[in-house]
């Protein structure tokens, strides 16, 4: 049967790097089927919220999903929002969030790394109070959800097979020395999972430690693992050392087979409309899509395709060039 994938454009650039994407997914897979699907801002200010039964019931449908980005409140929090990309991965249990980072450009660095994310709790369980002096955020770290992710970390580390010459390894983030409760349990979570996977290397790091080294020597990392809002920040600063936002993907995955694929950036409202947004990260989170419905093939030929478009250019405003985001596609599509 021919597998389904649901766009949700969403905001901003979303509804420029997205269409591209199906564009390019379409070309490669005529017989992949779409289904769209909305959320976001612009949705909340025409239906009163963000995120729509009718948009949840086609993810569930769906094998896979591409969400572009949305964009939040600009003036604090309004009643009745909730960030989209956050109710996706709590409704559908999309604990795992991998965000995998490779040197594409020449000039960069020998970059090949895979950050695991814990995407349900961490500090993102979104339980602040304040008094307007005093405001506190409270973080949840439980063994379970930490062995679970670590788990995730140390398949994909066996899955990749090593790299640069090495055996596979797992680096586990956290900062225990200052935050021995939460993050000491996160970290011995992380090592007892450890103990079913002799074959794989172990290491931890500090992840203050952790930026220092991923900015002077990333070819050391293999797969890190990391509580929610470190793997969040330490993802960006990845994709930073690559080239930027534009080239960064990520999946959401859970145990139920609902799987959401996302550029890592936002929507980007400083360069939203004009048409220049570099669709790499939604082309890439598309081929994450492609292997997870089993085309690793078409997955394959759609980076290969990235690469050589990044290589002979005309690359996008962000890699400091002047091709739309059309043009960058239809780069693409050609390589293909
Ligand atoms: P952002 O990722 O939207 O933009 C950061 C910077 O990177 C901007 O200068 C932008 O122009 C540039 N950039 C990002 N993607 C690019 C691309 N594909 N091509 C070229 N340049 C690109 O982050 P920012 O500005 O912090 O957030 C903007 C909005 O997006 C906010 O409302 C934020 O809440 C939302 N956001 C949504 C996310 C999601 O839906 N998953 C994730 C991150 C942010
Ligand atoms: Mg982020």
């Amino acid at each position: 049967m021919s597998p389904t994938i649901c766009l949700i454009p969403g905001d901003g650039i979303g509804q420029e790097v997205i269409p591209e994407t199906a564009r390019v997914l379409a070309h490669l897979c005529p017989h992949i089927h779409f289904t769209q699907a909305e959320a976001g801002w612009e949705t909340f200010l025409r239906q009163g919220t963000a995120l729509p039964e009718a948009t949840i019931q086609a993810v569930a449908r769906a094998d896979a999903t591409l969400f572009g980005a949305t964009q939040s409140p600009t003036d604090g929090p309004v009643q009745g929002y909730k960030s989209p990309i956050l109710e996706l991965r709590r409704r559908f249990h999309l604990y795992a969030n991998l965000r995998p980072t490779h040197a594409l450009l020449p000039h960069h660095p020998a970059v090949d790394l895979l950050i695991v994310r814990e995407n349900s709790e961490g500090l993102y369980i979104r339980d602040e109070e304040s008094d307007g002096e005093t405001a506190v955020a409270c973080r949840r770290i439980t063994r379970r959800a930490s062995q679970r992710i670590a788990r995730v970390a140390f398949w994909h580390a066996r899955a990749r097979g090593g790299r640069n010459g090495r055996p596979p390894r797992v680096t586990i983030i956290h900062k225990a020395n200052v935050l021995p409760l939460t993050d000491g349990l996160f970290r011995s979570a992380a090592l007892e999972a450890a103990e079913d996977f002799p074959d794989i290397q172990v290491e931890e790091l500090l992840v203050d430690a952790a930026a220092m080294w991923l900015v002077k020597g990333p070819a050391r990392f293999d797969v890190l693992v990391a509580p929610n809002l470190y793997g969040d920040i330490l993802s960006d600063l990845a994709a930073g050392l690559t080239g930027g936002l534009g080239l960064a993907p990520s999946a959401n995955v859970g145990d139920n087979g609902v799987a959401v694929f996302e550029p890592v950036h936002g929507s980007a409202p400083d360069i939203a409309g004009q048409g220049v947004a570099n669709p790499t990260a939604a082309l890439l989170s598309g081929a994450m899509a492609l292997d997870h419905l089993g085309r690793v093939e078409e997955a394959r030929r759609l980076r290969i395709a990235i690469y050589a478009a990044l290589q002979s250019g005309p690359l996008p405003a962000d890699l400091d060039g002047d091709a739309s985001t059309i043009e960058f596609t239809e780069t693409v599509i050609h390589a293909l």
